[in-house]
């Protein structure tokens, strides 16, 4: 008999916001590996923002087009093997997709030591993690007393970044979607404020809670906050253009932003941005750091995990909507035992 498994479909290309009915679920065959491949069975699956801009036009990577299965990043086991440096029962990181199983080239996978629960290597210990490493460090290069903003604060990206600054002396004040996300980032994550980017007082609010101006802005938003930011840096100040989830869930972006080249000139500003897969070099150094500030109590995991692949539409959804606090992930199998 041959094996079937379930995987999603990205079905049909959104007008406007993005739904759950925008992907199908369908019956498929299980991939046979062939020389140099790898089977593998997905764990979990990395819920990404940037998901909802590859379906809508090329990105770094090319467009996802209906009918295909959705790409995502999974942590998964390999349970058959043609390539040596990736034998049976290796965890590796793959574009392994909405499915339970994936067959994959071995040049592609990036094996995990597990030394933590399996989800952190999803989040904090994960790309994630290793994004706002990488964003903070290499990009934004702070400097300990100065003054950083983050935005998507209480998201996956954003709270390591808070943290991350935090950890090297930093003042850091987030920028997130509601009263709850606001008062978490401060009495649970020590930021030494934060404020909620529907307040109608917003810019008043980070002028209070920014004293002394803003010296790096880590962006992963885009659009109308950008622009704010923009106004409030402090000249010579760095902007990290992680992201920009405002405007992913439309078929028509804002255009923007505004004061670019104007503000930019006379202030010096820098705005740099990155994909962290360039960065492949630093991933060990960044893990590493990482692992060591969870240890210590400096770095803490948020993360919640939707149970079942067929969940995977409506996280994604969600996750656009600002539902999740941390890491949005989706178990798709238990972890091996
Ligand atoms: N450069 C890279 O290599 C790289 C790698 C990974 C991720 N990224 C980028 O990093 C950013 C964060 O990704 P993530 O995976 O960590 O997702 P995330 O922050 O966990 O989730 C997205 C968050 O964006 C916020 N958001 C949505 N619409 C918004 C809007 N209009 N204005 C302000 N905030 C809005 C929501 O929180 P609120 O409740 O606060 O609105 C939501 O929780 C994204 O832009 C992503 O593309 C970049």
């Amino acid at each position: 008999m041959v094996p079937t498994q379930t995987r999603i479909l990205f079905a049909r290309t959104p007008e406007g916001q993005l739904r759950p009915d925008d992907f199908a679920p369908e019956t498929g065959l299980v991939g046979d590996p062939r020389a140099g491949e790898l089977l593998c069975r997905n764990i979990l699956l990395s819920i990404d923002p940037a998901a909802r801009a590859w379906i809508q036009s090329r990105t770094y990577r090319e467009q996802v087009l209906p009918g295909q299965v959705m790409p995502g990043f999974t942590l998964s086991e390999v349970i058959r093997s043609h390539d040596p440096r990736h034998p049976v029962g290796t965890i590796v990181l793959i574009d392994g997709g909405w499915q339970e199983y994936a067959v994959v080239p071995g040049s592609t996978a990036r094996p995990i030591t597990v030394r933590a629960p399996l989800t952190h290597h999803l989040s904090t210990l994960g790309l994630t993690g290793v994004t706002a490493w990488v964003g903070l460090h290499e990009v934004g290069r702070p400097r300990s007393g100065e003054t950083m903003v983050v935005s998507a604060a209480a998201g996956a990206t954003g709270n390591v970044a808070g943290q991350l600054g935090r950890a090297v002396g930093m003042r850091v004040v987030g920028i997130a979607g509601s009263d709850d996300k606001c008062t978490w980032l401060v009495n649970e994550l020590g930021f030494d404020g934060a404020v909620n980017h529907r307040s109608p007082e917003l810019r008043r609010e980070l002028k209070a809670l920014c004293p002394d101006g803003v010296d790096l802005y880590f962006d992963n938003v885009g659009g109308p906050l950008l622009d704010q930011l923009l106004t409030l840096l402090n000249a010579r100040g760095r902007v990290v253009c992680c992201g920009a989830v405002s405007q992913y869930d439309t078929d028509s972006p804002a255009p923007g932003p505004r004061f670019v080249p104007g503000l930019v000139v006379t202030k010096r500003l820098r705005l740099e941005g990155f994909i962290v897969t360039d960065h492949e070099d630093t991933w060990a150094r960044a893990e590493q750091e990482m692992a060591e500030l969870i240890a210590d109590g400096r770095l803490r995991v948020a993360e919640q995990v939707v149970d079942g692949l067929a969940g995977a539409p409506s996280a994604l959804v969600g996750l656009l909507a600002g539902n999740n606090i941390g890491k949005q992930l989706v178990r798709i199998a238990p972890d091996p035992g």
